[in-house]
């Protein structure tokens, strides 16, 4: 493992395209580009998710939700209906899709603004299933183990995050104890900037917080009882942070974050951990700027793609480096196979970057 990682690393420095062990052989940036589609949208998208090569809902704002069937080439709008109400006071930050006629999808904001629908039947009828009745609660983003288990994440409500669970994939939602969670800090929160400030993956939940210096990760085995590290490696403050955190099994994890003001600012924005999120290492070269989400690639081991407003780029070595793929803005990423990963983000795009066949 050790030889080809180190072969891998010699292949990105050379721009060698391919390597004697496909099974290895994560890609090489230098080839790499990603391909818009058209979605003839100019919402800002930052809720993005892909179910396969084909199929893909994003979602955003003016209560926007877009759903493609093949591949991109076209898209349609199964925004749900506001009676009564202005669409544009709905940002959906936030979608989880099982298939071309499921989906949850989180709306944020201030008190009722925070909601949750639900379909089943690809976005013909939505059904609200949660709407926020805490002044205080801003809801940011959700996650689920599997179609029934899921939580969605508010910023502090009485000092500590607020959490809401629901065990029949969206259907219902009850408050999670706060006993078993953390005190925040003063002036920590979440970003609703990707979706991904909560992940679920192999069997445990991670939380992502900014707002402080540095900020922080938490983690858990049952969504009920937490603990946080206070040292996530990424520098934090007013409107900088940990804003994504993911998970490949239950030790490997990459974290990426910064400053959302400044989309260039390129130190202290990523960090690895290989002991399930206890303790956290700072990338060895950093990305090329803010970035508000990642995502592994599966089947590629140690590959993963991480996005922002000012570029995107790619870690073949489970988060030590990144290397830049593009300047092109985009808020959130999924990547759904070995060979292609979604990115979604302002002005409506929408892009696909195609990995090799190998
Ligand atoms: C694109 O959007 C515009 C404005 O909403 C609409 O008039 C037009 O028909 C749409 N085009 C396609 C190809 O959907
Ligand atoms: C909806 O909200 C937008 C943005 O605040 C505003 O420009 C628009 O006039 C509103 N539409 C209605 C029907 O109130
Ligand atoms: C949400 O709050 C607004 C204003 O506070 C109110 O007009 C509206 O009826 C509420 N909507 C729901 C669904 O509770
Ligand atoms: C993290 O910081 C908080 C607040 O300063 C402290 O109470 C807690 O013990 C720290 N946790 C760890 C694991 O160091
Ligand atoms: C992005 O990269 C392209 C191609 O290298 C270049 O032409 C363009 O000026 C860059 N844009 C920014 C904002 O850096």
């Amino acid at each position: 493992m050790k030889l080809l990682y180190r072969l891998t690393t010699l292949a990105l420095a050379t721009f060698a395209v391919a390597l004697p062990n496909p099974q290895y052989n994560p890609v090489s940036s230098s080839y790499l580009s990603w391909s818009l589609t058209a979605t003839n949208s100019t919402a800002q998208l930052r809720g993005l998710s892909p179910v396969s090569n084909r199929i893909a809902w994003v979602s955003g704002t003016s209560g926007t939700i877009l759903r493609t069937t093949n591949g991109g080439a076209s898209w349609i709008n199964l925004s749900p209906p506001f009676a009564g109400e202005n669409a544009s006071d709905f940002q959906f930050r936030d979608i989880q899709a099982w298939s071309e006629k499921s989906a949850v999808t989180l709306s944020i904001g201030e008190g009722n603004a925070s909601r949750i629908y639900v379909t089943k039947d690809g976005g013909k009828n939505w059904k609200k299933t949660f709407v926020n009745e805490e002044a205080a609660a801003f809801y940011d983003c959700l996650a689920f183990e599997n179609e029934k288990h899921g939580l969605a994440l508010s910023d502090p409500v009485d000092g500590k995050f607020r959490l809401i669970e629901t065990w029949n994939g969206g259907t219902s939602w009850k408050t999670v104890d706060p006993e078993g969670i953390p005190a925040a800090l003063t002036g920590e929160f979440g970003f609703a900037a990707s979706g991904t400030c909560i992940e679920a993956a192999a069997g445990r939940w991670y939380i992502a917080s900014g707002g402080v210096d540095p900020g922080r990760i938490y983690r858990s085995n049952d969504g009920h009882h937490w603990e946080v590290s206070n040292q996530s490696s990424i520098a934090g403050g007013a409107a900088a942070g940990v804003f994504s955190v993911r998970f490949r099994d239950e030790k490997h994890g990459v974290a990426v974050g910064g400053d959302y003001e400044k989309p260039t600012g390129n130190a202290n924005n990523a960090a690895w951990s290989k002991d399930g999120g206890k303790s956290w290492v700072k990338a060895g070269s950093f990305p090329g700027g803010y970035r508000s989400g990642v995502s592994w690639v599966p089947g590629r081991r140690d590959v993963a793609v991480a996005v922002g407003t000012s570029g995107s780029d790619i870690t073949l070595d489970a988060g030590k480096n990144w290397h830049g793929i593009g300047n092109g803005t985009f808020d959130a990423v999924e990547c759904v196979s070995r060979h292609v990963c979604w990115a979604s983000g302002a002005k409506g795009r929408v892009a696909r970057l195609e990995l090799s066949t190998e």
